[in-house]
């Protein structure tokens, strides 16, 4: 337990549709905030406000550690969930509003790594009809739903070689994800997820991780689709590994790139930074997770046992940076009715 943050009852809050088995990152965490000495309950979220709002109040926790990444089977409203804890007065981990709403949207973090200076790859964006251009495009390109997640709406499919596809790609997002789009230039190259954990005031950032292919059909274009990321794939398909054979220099550049996306993005406590880097050595942030997934097996937690993070130490940073932006008084011993009543800010 660190010195600063006191015993707390800490609720998980995490989205549970009601059929669904429970996400086994739920009691993961439990675990983990067990063992720092905290008391971990849930709150699970579905499609109802007001139910959310309750459970919250009735649970009476210090913290909310919230991993809730989407609200009545819609991910965008991720960002909804966090400003009803807001609005609540409700202290939680990660991101808030601001971080939510800037990294979610893909086209709105372009712009703001630009002004950064951070290396993005150029991008087309598409309004209705028309569209505006970001930097010279050379084809192929990759089109994606502007405020996409999980790889949803992203695929092998969604590389274009000319106007013709782009167009239809476009019209199909249009559609079926009632999305605008964007284009990318499609980045051959090694594909590395950098985490960063802390304050703004003092981020860490983990060791660099790596998407192996494994045995990626030959001529398809390397895209992480939903089959990679939930692991659906044969056993010798794509897996993570420690990013390895990184010059000093490239891994400066990605680690400070990483970095500015942090600050830039109005990220708290953690986020994970997807980059590609390109046959010519530059590293492009592709977007930033805000609220990237926690599960022992993640991307962030392997980079955490790199850096000698144990997962239980990994969830213990988190509860740490966000509870410096709180006040909390020692939890009063339980009276005799064995009621605890709950501490003020
Ligand atoms: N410009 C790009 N060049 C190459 N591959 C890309 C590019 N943009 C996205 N991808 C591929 O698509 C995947 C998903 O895109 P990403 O922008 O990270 O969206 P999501 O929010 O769905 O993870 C990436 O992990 C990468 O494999
Ligand atoms: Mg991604």
């Amino acid at each position: 337990m660190a010195a600063n943050v006191p015993p707390l009852k800490v609720a998980v809050l995490h989205y549970q549709p009601a059929t669904d088995p429970m996400d086994p990152v739920v009691t993961h965490i439990c675990d983990a905030l067990s063992a720092l000495g905290h008391t971990p309950v849930t709150i699970a979220v579905h499609d109802r406000v007001f139910p959310v709002l309750e459970a919250i109040d009735s649970a009476r926790a210090d913290l909310v550690f919230n991993v809730c990444e989407t609200f009545a089977d819609d991910y965008r409203m991720e960002v909804n969930v966090a400003a009803l804890m807001e609005m609540a007065q409700v202290r939680f981990t990660g991101s808030g509003t601001a971080g939510l709403l800037l990294a979610q949207d893909k086209i709105l973090t372009k712009q703001l790594l630009e002004y950064h200076e951070v290396p993005t790859p150029n991008f087309l964006t598409f309004n209705g009809d028309t569209f505006e251009a970001f930097g010279r495009m050379t084809f192929p390109l990759i089109v994606k739903p502007a405020r996409s997640d999980a790889s949803i709406g992203i695929g092998s499919h969604s590389v274009v070689k000319d106007w013709d596809e782009l167009t239809r790609r476009v019209r199909e997002i249009r559609k079926t994800l009632n999305d605008e789009s964007l284009a990318e230039e499609f980045i051959e190259g090694r594909e590395v997820y950098v985490g960063v954990i802390g304050t703004t005031a003092k981020p860490e950032i983990l060791p660099i991780v790596e998407l192996d292919w494994g045995n990626w059909e030959a001529g398809k274009p390397k895209v992480s689709d939903r089959e990679v990321k939930f692991n659906t794939v044969s056993e010798d398909g794509p897996s993570i590994e420690i990013a390895r054979n990184l010059s000093p220099e490239l891994k400066a550049r990605i680690e400070r790139s990483a970095l500015l996306a942090f600050r830039a993005l109005k990220i708290r406590d953690y986020a994970r930074v997807d980059f590609r880097i390109s046959e010519k050595g530059e590293a492009y942030v592709l977007e930033v997770n805000p609220n990237p997934y926690l599960e022992k097996e993640s991307e962030l937690a392997m980079a955490a046992e790199e850096r000698g993070l144990s997962y239980t130490q990994l969830i213990g940073r988190i509860v740490e940076s966000a509870a410096s932006r709180y006040v909390f008084k020692p939890r009063p011993e339980k009276t005799t009715t064995g009621e605890t009543p709950q501490a003020q800010a």
